[in-house]
């Protein structure tokens, strides 16, 4: 069965053929990131607009890169409904709708949540597995018993962790977004430079707080004698990984379970990858996104699509802005 795959949550629109939820006939992304560059953030009607012309462009280039004719015609169309911005949401639910109607093809809507671990665990990761969701609005830790029932262990109570990123990017004038700016910085700095407190938030040994930290960056920056950029990346993204990764392994502990499933934006963060495989050289099973689908894409909609409709819990796309995980 072959889905295609409608991305348009947020500032990339994506389009991707997928066969059988694993096999990737042809993907491309559209990064509006230069559009909202000047902002600092992204334009919700900017980036809808985009959304509207890049669509069927990309489309048009993922059926060549299939080898497809133009008559050619997947069997399931699946579209992000949430969570997101509306308005990007709708423009992709729209084009969805009228691909639908005028193939006589059936439409679903995905939750973009559940599909960044999907692009990760693909249909033959075994349950029960934690899943680690960490991206430029979200930060999740579940605990997923099986396919649709799944328990929610922590989340951030402020920032997300890829928020974090970009805030303490831009603190240091590395543009937006600033993630990968940072990761990259940090790999040139020493980790132990600066030392900051471990953030936690009191009797929620699994919530995730973050603005305490990057308030100490902020402060850090305006002192005296502040460290050398590198050094602040480096000591900011231990603090971040060391924090994550104690969640993790605490999980573990406490549900038994030494399975884990990454996904998100952050997923491509090399620090975060390295100490995964180092869970992995500990006994942990690991399932980490490729590192062409840990931003946003039109896979992962493709493939947690196929995981939906072949369980028969396919339903027609809604955009809801606050879909929340495993909805
Ligand atoms: O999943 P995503 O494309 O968007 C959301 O659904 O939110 O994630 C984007 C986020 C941004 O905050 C970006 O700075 C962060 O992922 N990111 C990274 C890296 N690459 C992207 N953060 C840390 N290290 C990276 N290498
Ligand atoms: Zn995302």
């Amino acid at each position: 069965m072959i889905v295609l795959g409608l991305e348009s949550s947020c500032d990339e629109s994506a389009v991707a053929l997928v066969r059988d939820g694993r096999t990737v006939l042809a993907e491309g992304v559209a990064s509006q990131v230069a559009a909202h560059q000047p902002y600092g953030g992204v334009v919700p009607e900017l980036a809808a607009r985009h959304h509207g012309s890049a669509l069927p462009l990309l489309q048009e280039q993922v059926w060549r890169d299939a080898g497809w004719g133009a008559d050619d015609r997947p069997d399931l169309i699946a579209v992000t409904h949430g969570p997101g911005l509306l308005s990007s949401l709708n423009t992709g639910i729209a084009w969805a709708r009228g691909l639908s109607a005028a193939w006589q093809v059936p439409v679903i809507g995905v939750n973009h949540l559940d599909a960044h671990l999907q692009v990760a665990a693909g249909p033959d990761f075994p349950f029960p597995h934690l899943g680690l969701l960490v991206s430029g609005g979200h930060t999740l830790l579940v605990l997923r018993h099986e396919p649709f029932r799944s328990e929610l262990l922590g989340e951030t109570i402020d920032d997300a962790v890829g928020e974090a990123y970009d805030k303490v990017a831009r603190l240091l004038g590395l543009g937006y977004p600033g993630g990968p700016a940072v990761d990259k910085l940090a790999a040139a700095g020493d980790p132990r430079a600066v030392k900051f407190t471990p953030p936690q938030v009191k009797g929620r040994p699994y919530h995730v707080s973050l603005s305490g930290l990057k308030t100490a960056v902020l402060y850090l920056l305006r002192g005296a004698h502040p460290p050398a950029a590198a050094d602040v990346c480096a000591s900011f993204q231990q603090t971040v990984l060391d924090m994550l990764v104690r969640r993790i392994v605490r999980a573990g502990e406490e549900y038994g379970c030494r399975r884990l499933c990454l996904g998100g934006g952050v997923a491509a963060n090399r620090g975060l990858r390295a100490r995964v495989e180092a869970l992995r050289a500990g006994g942990w099973e690991a399932a980490l996104p490729p590192l062409a689908n840990c931003l946003d894409n039109g896979v992962m909609i493709a493939m947690q699509g196929y995981v939906v409709h072949t369980a028969g819990r396919g339903r027609p796309p809604a955009g809801n802005p606050n879909l929340r995980f495993g909805a």
